[in-house]
């Protein structure tokens, strides 16, 4: 199944009527006179509003009466209340997809998809960086999101860097924890990775067509069940979940927090604000300053990692300074 942000406008009045009068009980009949649809249309929509996790309490005689929402990230629920220009303002759902970055791509390049994003609640085939498999239960945060973005094409290498940013600065605000960035774009929290990122761009005679950004981010995620799947899977250190940081901040305000600080973080690209993106980036950086080995394309590199240059590539000194701009990365322990 899948629903989107324009879905069925009888099933979204019902449920907005019933959320804006979630204090009483309102009966078959009088929803049925107020929003002018018919009991039987009444009856379908209740039906599908409890199939997608709402709680719905029913007295008899009284009606019903939403006692809870969804843990779903469904459209209606992020765009209401989002606080972006145009991040988010269309947001694709599916119960069950091979991995939103594979839909999202192939939705890219239509003018009315820029800005809109793609949610999964579980992925088949999840894609990770370099051509990784990327485990995609139920109660992580998987989706993808598109950008045609007004920037240059000089700035994509920094999109990534910025984007993980982003995401750092809204578990900050949205929990009481200090996320760390593992070089590219990995997200850690102690050590263990939280949230990673993919970037795929669709590029024209030296222009950016689109962006495809795709995050994946252990929300509310069995850890052990995970670590078990993935402990012999190269460079695997460990997995964090968000969720066990604190309890009360549901998926949907975690989401509008991102989409915002991402929309702003994308603005400071627009504006070439090179050095500020790659300080806000260095300050949550766990690898610089570490001793490091990368596997590149080229082969293995050694050294100590001493900063990112302006294209977010990683400078590793080892008698001299190295330039690499992709690879695998390992926090060598001394
Ligand atoms: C990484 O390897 O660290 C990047 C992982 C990115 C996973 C996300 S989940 C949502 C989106 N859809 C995919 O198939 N992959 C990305």
């Amino acid at each position: 199944m899948s629903y989107n942000s324009n879905d069925d406008p009888g099933f979204l009045k019902v449920l907005s009527f019933l959320e804006s009068h979630n204090t009483e009980y309102l009966s078959g009949q009088d929803l049925s006179d107020v929003l002018r649809i018919s009991r039987v249309a009444i009856w379908k929509h209740i039906k599908k509003i409890k199939e997608l996790g709402y709680k719905i309490e029913s007295k008899q005689k009284l009606g019903y009466r939403l006692a809870s929402t969804t843990n779903l990230l469904l459209p209606w629920e992020i765009t209401q209340g989002l606080k972006t220009k145009n991040i988010g303002r269309q947001v694709y759902f599916f119960e069950n997809l091979n991995s939103t970055q594979i839909q999202a791509i192939k939705m890219a390049s239509e003018s009315k998809n820029n800005g809109a994003i793609i949610i999964a609640k579980k992925q088949s085939s999840g894609k990770g960086r370099t051509n990784r498999k990327w485990y995609s239960p139920e109660g992580g945060i998987w989706l993808s999101i598109i950008v045609h973005p007004k920037f240059d094409i000089s700035m994509i290498t920094l999109f990534p860097i910025a984007s993980a940013s982003a995401l750092c600065q809204a578990m900050e605000k949205s929990f009481d924890i200090k996320p760390e960035v593992k070089w590219p774009n990995d997200v850690t929290i102690n050590g263990k990775k939280v949230a990673g990122i993919l970037v795929d761009a669709s590029l024209e005679s030296n222009k950016i067509e689109n962006i495809v950004l795709g995050v994946g981010i252990n929300f509310d995620v069995n850890i052990k069940e995970i670590e078990k799947k993935l402990k012999n899977t190269p460079n695997f250190y460990g997995i964090a979940s968000l969720k066990k940081y604190q309890k009360n901040t549901s998926a949907v305000t975690f989401v509008q927090i991102f989409l915002k600080e991402l929309e702003e973080i994308i603005e400071l690209i627009n504006k070439k604000q090179v050095k500020k993106i790659i300080k806000d980036w260095t300050k949550r950086s766990s690898t610089i300053g570490k001793n490091v080995e990368l596997t590149t394309n080229e082969g293995k590199v050694r050294g100590k990692a001493i900063k990112i240059d302006e294209d977010g590539a990683l400078i590793v000194f080892d008698k001299k300074n190295i330039r690499v701009l992709s690879g695998d990365i390992t926090h060598v322990v001394d």
